[in-house]
């Protein structure tokens, strides 16, 4: 009995650093390569380069978005990306370091390319996708962890959901983050919904609709969960998931988030 509490201790404290490890650390959330060329359209090559040159300089520019294009008539590349808009400029650049590093050396020869991480995406393709609200490509990471009081919880969350998502439309940075408390629960609910910069608001209020619907079946009850898509991202948690959880004075940063308008 003694061994196997232990055991199960040991296991727990071995779980738990990867766990809180994982949403800061880099590691690749999705990565898409399609419309494979062959190694001798040099053309393709070259405007998929200067497209992702012209972003990473954006960025490392104190830009937490940059769109661009190079090229002429069907080579065109059209390139976006965005880090989440609470990061600052460095974990922004270094986020975008990793994200190109990971497309160039994984999708190659791909003339469109999309890669997630928790705090940045970034996505080229062939054609003008600007200003499109393209949903089509959906993915969801519930939690493992599901509530107890699922009312209590509900209510909460869908408050938080809403308000985020409601604060993200009409922002230009197009982003909302929220907090809710669930009394019955002693709990903190921490949303956060953005859009990419480029769709107007009803752009993103349809990404966002179009996420929510998702999240409403498959994040149902689960304690957190984080959705990702072409146009927008949904992530909801019981802990601190706002970039300014790593600043010593957390109530410093939230009356910082809250002179931006960022939190409502
Ligand atoms: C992130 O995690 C991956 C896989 O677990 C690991 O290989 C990588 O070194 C980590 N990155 C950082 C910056 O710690
Ligand atoms: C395109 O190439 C990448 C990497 O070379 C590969 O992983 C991917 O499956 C390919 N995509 C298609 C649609 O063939
Ligand atoms: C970077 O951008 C932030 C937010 O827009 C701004 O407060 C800060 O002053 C900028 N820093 C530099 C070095 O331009
Ligand atoms: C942003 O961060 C990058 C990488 O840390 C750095 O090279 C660049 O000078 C920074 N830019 C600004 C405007 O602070
Ligand atoms: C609620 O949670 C806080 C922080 O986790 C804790 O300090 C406090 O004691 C809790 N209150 C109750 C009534 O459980």
């Amino acid at each position: 009995m003694e061994f196997s509490y232990k055991l199960f201790i040991s296991v727990l404290l071995l779980l738990l650093p990867v766990a809180s490890f994982s949403t800061h650390n880099s590691s690749v959330y999705q990565l898409v390569c399609n419309k494979n060329f062959t190694n001798d359209n040099k053309i393709l090559q070259i405007n998929i380069k200067n497209t992702i040159s012209s972003l990473v300089a954006q960025t490392f520019n104190n830009n937490t978005y940059a769109i661009s294009s190079y090229g002429i008539g069907y080579d065109t590349i059209y390139g976006l990306i965005q880090c989440r808009g609470d990061s600052s400029n460095e974990s922004c650049s270094s986020c975008v370091n990793n994200a190109v590093h990971q497309i160039r050396t994984f999708c190659p020869y791909s003339a469109e390319s999309r890669i997630w991480y928790p705090f940045c995406f970034l996505r080229y393709d062939n054609y003008n996708f600007f200003g499109q609200a393209d949903s089509s490509y959906t993915r969801v990471w519930p939690s493992a962890l599901t509530a107890q009081n699922t009312e209590t919880f509900n209510s909460a969350l869908g408050w938080v959901l809403d308000a985020a998502m409601g604060s993200a439309v009409g922002k230009d940075v197009k982003i909302g983050m929220t907090i809710d408390y669930e009394e019955n629960s002693n709990r903190t609910l921490y949303g956060i919904a953005q859009c990419t910069r480029d769709l107007d608001d009803s752009g993103c209020s349809y990404c966002l609709e179009k996420a929510l619907e998702v999240m409403s079946n498959d994040c149902k009850n689960h304690l957190g969960c984080h959705l990702i898509s072409n146009c927008c991202m949904f992530r909801y948690e019981i802990y601190n998931l706002f970039l300014e959880a790593e600043s010593p004075n957390t109530g410093a940063a939230v009356s910082a988030l809250l002179s931006n308008g960022y939190l409502n």
